[in-house]
């Protein structure tokens, strides 16, 4: 009945995991809304709403690379008890307009059986909300923000929660940085942004830190002197900006030209080569958390790595592995469902979850679907965001090595540490 402008921005990928599926057409015999594509034959449709174009097209782009190949796979496995499984993606062009839109799509025209995103946690909001009032699961792969998997018991998540990772930066910036007054400037309008300033200010001023100053700006801005200057007075000796690539990097170019010579510290939102695209040289040189670090292998992703990177002729990013995580947990999820793969046993079989290999760390699911993981800390070079140190949670199993080395605080853009090269190539399948 309802009618879904995101009609047009419909996405079938016609990737090779995709020969494997029947045309498409399937509707499920009987049931209203929720019955998803849980009908007896036919692919099983996972819908993902993703960001394709706009300020944040890269999250998107990257996550959709992690997710076909974990498809492909599944396919070339046999699919859920034989039958296929389809991704069929949604660019909601990161707005939270077209987020809903394609949410409701993909339950009520794709028949999805579960849901597969979004990055930006304000978009996961308007879209878990959907999901959870349909019956049908979803998991964000990346969005960190804890209010998305409080919408209820349809919602989960395969990366940590912004608690903890402001609490690693904060951690990071005082204990290995050595600073005690930063000023902090996050986007007001972004509720991931908002969460974790909040976390990193009360770790830090816990440890005894200063912050000199919170500032704020919306997304889609290019000019930050105002609030670069109102800093400049204030001797802070870092700036934290848990922002997104593209504000970040206009922010990094406006603070030096203003002359405002001193780091910045950030979060997963950094992810991108425009990062460095958009910043150049005045990035170079600062800090940001994150989930995943090619350089950090171990055993297990060393074998993805070489899959991804054969794949996509590019390593993988943080984006792309937890791209490929939630989608492998979903069809695993498939897998052990009891019954018919139904988007309400699907649920269950989520929530049953007990330490799924995930590339970026095992996953089992806390009272509130989120996971307990490590993070990474990176430091943008010229060429290339380098691993830094991992840090294990509170609680967390040792399930990741321990890092190679005990890692001092990080002179400027060190060499030498050969990030791009894919280590040696595993055997295939990543797990
Ligand atoms: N954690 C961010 C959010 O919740 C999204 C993100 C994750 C961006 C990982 C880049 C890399 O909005």
């Amino acid at each position: 009945m309802t009618r879904f402008s995101a009609a047009r921005r419909l996405l079938l990928l016609s990737s090779m995991s995709l020969a494997l599926v029947a045309a498409s057409g399937c509707k499920p015999k009987a049931g209203g809304e929720g019955e998803g594509s849980g009908a007896q034959s036919g692919p099983l449709v996972i819908g993902a709403f993703l960001s394709l174009t706009g300020s944040k097209a890269d999250f998107g782009i990257k996550t959709q690379q992690g997710a076909l190949l974990a498809i492909d796979e599944a396919n070339a496995a046999g699919g859920v008890g034989g039958r296929p499984v389809k991704l069929v993606i949604l660019d909601d062009q990161g707005t939270a307009d077209e987020a809903g839109n394609a949410v409701t799509r993909l339950i009520d025209v794709e028949n999805a059986s579960a849901i597969m995103g979004e990055v930006s946690s304000s978009l996961s909001l308007v879209g878990g909300r959907i999901a959870q009032r349909r019956g049908v699961p979803m998991v964000s792969p990346s969005s960190t923000n804890t209010q998305v998997t409080e919408i209820g018991n349809f919602v989960f998540r395969t990366c940590f929660i912004d608690p903890f990772q402001g609490e690693v930066m904060a951690t990071f910036a005082k204990e290995k940085q050595g600073f005690t007054r930063i000023a902090v400037i996050k986007d007001v309008r972004n509720d991931y942004s908002i969460g974790l300033a909040k976390s990193f200010i009360e770790t830090f001023t816990k440890n005894g830190g200063t912050i000199v100053a919170e500032e704020s700006y919306n997304e889609g801005d290019t000019d930050f002197s105002a609030q670069l200057t109102k800093i400049k007075a204030l001797d802070a000796q870092a700036l934290f900006v848990p922002g997104y690539y593209t504000e970040v990097g206009n922010l990094a170019k406006n603070s030096r030209r203003l002359g405002l010579n001193v780091p910045l510290l950030g979060g997963d939102g950094w992810e991108s080569p425009k990062l460095r695209e958009i910043g150049g040289a005045d990035i170079v040189g600062s800090f940001y958390s994150n989930h995943f670090a090619p350089d950090n292998a171990n055993e297990k992703s060393t074998a993805f790595i070489a899959t991804y990177t054969k794949r996509w002729n590019e390593p993988p990013t943080a984006l792309a592995t937890l791209g490929y995580d939630a989608t492998a947990l979903i069809i695993d999820a498939m897998r052990r469902a009891k019954g018919e793969p139904t988007p309400a046993a699907i649920r269950d079989a989520l929530e049953a979850t007990k330490a799924f290999p995930a590339i970026t760390g095992a996953v089992t699911f806390d009272a509130n679907r989120n996971p307990v993981k490590p993070a990474v800390v990176l430091q943008v070079t010229e060429t290339g965001d380098k691993f830094v140190t991992e840090i294990q949670p509170a609680g967390a199993a040792p399930a990741a090595p321990a890092p190679a080395a005990p890692v001092a605080p990080v002179a400027p853009a060190a060499p030498g540490s050969g990030a791009a090269a894919a280590p040696a190539a595993g055997s295939g399948a990543a797990k």
